[in-house]
């Protein structure tokens, strides 16, 4: 969809759970967003394809993690993706490959080119954020990775549109 520069610049992040993935993508996001002076241009959201973690805040993995890098992301809470979400946004970036089938699948026709990899935006070719949630420490840090070099590369993309 194309943004007019007087209108914001919606994106919504989409894991499976909204505790691990997608509010770490929000928090990191909107701090870079933040930093380069943009966050009344671009409106930020994250939810979850599933419902099992409907209202709790982000994993206390995921939030230590995020925080040792400078990210709060304590404030947040899950939610399932509605849809109303498809129209309300512009860009609805899934974590896997399983996420963006969900959301392709209740995606109504006409909002289907809003749905991608969030990945897309990554300057290092990575396929997907993998799911941390049964692992260790390390898939953690890996989210982080991915999230901040992703968010770099949608900041840049957003610029664009704006043209800023
Ligand atoms: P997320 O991680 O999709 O990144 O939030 C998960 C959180 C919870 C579950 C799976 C993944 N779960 O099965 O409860």
């Amino acid at each position: 969809m194309a943004a007019t520069q007087s209108q914001p610049v919606k994106v919504l992040f989409v894991c499976l759970g909204n505790i691990c993935r997608s509010p770490t993508a929000e928090g990191v996001f909107r701090q870079h967003l933040r930093e380069a002076g943009l966050e009344d241009r671009v409106e930020v959201d994250s939810a979850g394809t599933g419902d099992y973690h409907i209202g709790e805040p982000p994993d206390e993995r995921a939030r230590e993690t995020a925080a040792r890098r400078g990210y709060d992301l304590a404030a947040l809470r899950a939610r399932q993706v509605s849809r109303e979400d498809f129209a309300k946004f512009d860009y609805i970036l899934a974590m896997d490959i399983e996420n963006l089938r969900s959301l392709k699948r209740f995606c109504p026709p006409e909002h289907g080119h809003k749905v991608m990899l969030f990945t897309e935006f990554c300057s290092k070719g990575a396929c997907v954020v993998p799911d941390p949630y049964g692992g260790g420490p390390e898939g953690f840090e890996r989210v982080l990775d991915l999230v901040e070099d992703a968010s770099q590369g949608l900041l840049e993309h957003v610029r664009e549109k704006l043209e800023i």
